[in-house]
């Protein structure tokens, strides 16, 4: 079996063929989109191309009911097998004119199989092109802040999913090693003789507001600190020492916060490692006509581009953000001549990202690659303001964390987080409440931030998943050991009858339901909306719940465990709804994995 052909997508294909077909030999021209409704009694995909084509022929039919009457019945004329065949088990139509298809419970069942099957690999697809997505990126001497956490949970969901479909992806951390933020530290540690070796990033956090503070009333102080910079960046050996320092303290405590988060990056090269391209990479904007002097400075003229004019060397020969950026595009397509390259921050940088992506056009550098800014917005406190790191008044993130491990560790009635395993147990799902609540958002909306919700154990949360999967898992085990004591027992070894029982609503519920992975995972990626696929996580969760609470899948009472007909190769109800129980922890362990949350077995 071809794990790569799902039965959505076959389904689809036939479809739209069967109603584009119906649509021509009517004489209309209309574009067909199917789309699943809502409402699981409008079956499993709906069109409302006969609303549309009404609109184009007037006068030939008397409403787009009719039409649609008509479509179906070309539809049925033509292909006896579409309803009533392996695939299609009914079509309908419903006012004011949609089109419903039904799918045969025979293609869920097939369906179920085929995910149970490819287990973990389900959805998965080939491997294809090559992906750079640059997230993450805090700024060395500076705290690692709610940004860069945001940036840091949905680069790397990007990064997991365009993975499972088979791209090669590569990650790459920009750290923020360099810029004029050296100049104001070197400044101060070097006339306040502080000693590097001592300087937490408290400290040095402390030393940017001082300095600040005193530049107000000074100016010239700016002066000094680019001056600084510009020592460092022309190799002067005092600076390099102590920025080197400032590196490694940032990187001691930036690497607890990811191995916090679970987060292994693949390249964090920094904006420091390009020093020695700068020259190049602004001589090939002189070269190509496209730089010119204003004041002292290098900038590129982007007023074609509706944009105002980018800074490329400032009038002291220093480098900027944008020709780090510059420098960063070149090398990676030298090194992995990718097909896309991904950009994951604040919508603060729309335009440095618009600016970066308009002069690389204009060098032709990018005519094959796809070049994207995936922006985040904020996290609002509940009082609807900016929810920062920056401000006395604020949040640190690795307080964030702690507080989201301990909450975890209270949820539920295993209070007991002073155990190896319990600690670990919170900090799973603590972590995954924080990165299930952002990635359950659209990343460009600004998000206000609820400790309820992240863990609401009845709700959208990564809580009441794991809460789920742990379920399927405990059922699963359960049934395990039903059968060993089975196959003790002699007199239970009997063949079950064969069946003959339709499927109830909420095995249905759930099949339907499945089918859609596949497809959710790539609309996932291609729009670049993790919460595409947490919303499906949810709704699945919830009808696995919906049959759970209603129906007994293990039994070891012999009247419950009736046999049934499902399609012949199931023997038995316990073992078709086994089947569901493990598709459905096989779906929320992947997906949940893809949003980078650990699925513990237990809970
Ligand atoms: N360090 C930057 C910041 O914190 C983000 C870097 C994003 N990546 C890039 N290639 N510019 O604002």
């Amino acid at each position: 079996m071809d794990i790569n052909k799902f039965v959505a997508d076959i389904i689809k294909d036939q479809l739209t063929k069967a109603v584009q077909e119906a649509l021509q030999e009517l004489g209309i021209e209309a574009t067909v989109v199917l789309e699943h409704p809502t409402e699981g009694t409008h079956g499993d995909y709906s069109t409302n191309v006969a609303m549309m084509g009404f609109k184009k022929v007037p006068g030939e039919w008397k409403s787009p009911m009719e039409l649609a009457e008509e479509i179906v019945g070309t539809i049925k004329d033509k292909d006896t097998d579409k309803e009533g065949g392996e695939l299609v088990d009914k079509i309908e139509v419903a006012a004011p004119g949609f089109i419903n298809f039904w799918l045969t419970p025979n293609a869920l069942l097939k369906e179920l199989d085929h995910a149970q099957k490819a287990g973990d690999a389900y959805g998965a697809g080939k491997p294809d092109k090559t992906m750079v997505i640059d997230y993450s990126a805090p700024n060395i001497a500076k705290p690692f802040g709610i940004g860069h956490l945001r940036s840091t949970i949905i680069g790397q969901a990007i990064y997991n999913l365009y993975k499972f479909l088979g791209w090669k992806t590569i990650g790459d951390n920009h750290l923020g090693d360099w810029g004029t933020q050296f100049g104001t530290l070197l400044y101060q540690i070097t006339t306040k003789k502080l000693d590097v070796n001592r300087l937490t990033i408290a400290d040095l956090e402390g030393e940017y507001v001082e300095f600040n503070k005193m530049a107000v009333e000074n100016p010239d102080l700016k002066e000094e600190a680019r001056a600084w910079f510009k020592k460092l960046e022309d190799g002067d050996p005092e600076s390099r020492e102590i920025w080197e320092k400032l590196k490694e303290i940032s990187l001691a405590e930036f690497n607890r916060i990811y191995k916090l988060l679970n987060v292994e990056i693949d390249y964090a090269y920094g904006e420091s490692f390009y020093q020695n391209m700068f020259e190049q990479v602004i001589q090939g904007c002189v070269d190509k006509g496209i730089a010119m002097e204003d004041q002292g400075a290098l900038i590129v003229d982007l007023s074609k581009n509706g944009m105002p004019p980018a800074l490329i060397r400032k009038s002291d020969g220093a480098s900027t953000y944008l020709t780090r950026d510059l420098a960063t595009v070149k090398f990676r397509i030298e090194k992995w001549d990718p097909d896309a390259m991904v950009y994951e921050t604040s919508s603060e940088q729309d335009l440095h990202f618009r600016q970066l992506f308009a002069i690389v056009e204009l060098l032709g550098w990018s005519s094959s690659i796809q070049f994207l800014h995936v922006k985040h917005g904020l996290y609002l406190s509940p009082r609807g303001k900016k929810f920062s790191t920056r401000r006395g008044d604020t949040v640190h993130l690795e307080d964030v964390l702690k507080e989201a491990v301990e909450r975890a560790g209270k949820l539920g009635k295993d209070k007991d987080t002073d155990t190896e395993r319990g600690g670990e147990l919170a900090k799973e799902v603590g972590i995954g409440a924080v990165k299930y609540f952002d990635l359950s958002h659209h990343p460009a909306t600004n998000i206000v931030f609820e400790w309820e919700k992240m863990f609401a154990l009845e709700g959208n949360s990564a809580p009441y998943l794991q809460y789920t999967y742990a379920r399927t898992r405990s059922v699963s085990e359960k049934a395990r050991g039903l059968k060993r004591d089975k196959d003790k027992d002699k007199k239970a070894d009997r063949p079950l009858d064969s069946f003959n029982i339709p499927l109830n609503s909420e095995e249905l519920a759930v099949l339907r339901h499945f089918y859609k992975f596949p497809v959710v995972i790539r609309e996932a990626a291609e729009n670049f909306s993790p919460n595409i696929l947490a919303n499906f996580l949810f709704e699945l969760a919830q009808k696995y719940n919906s049959f759970y609470n209603k129906h007994r899948i293990l039994s070891d009472n012999k009247t419950t465990a009736k046999s049934k007909a499902v399609d012949g190769r199931r023997e038995s109800v316990v073992e078709f709804r086994l089947e569901i129980t493990q598709v459905t922890g096989n779906i929320l362990r992947t997906g949940l994995g893809l949003l980078g949350i650990q699925t513990p077995e237990r809970m």
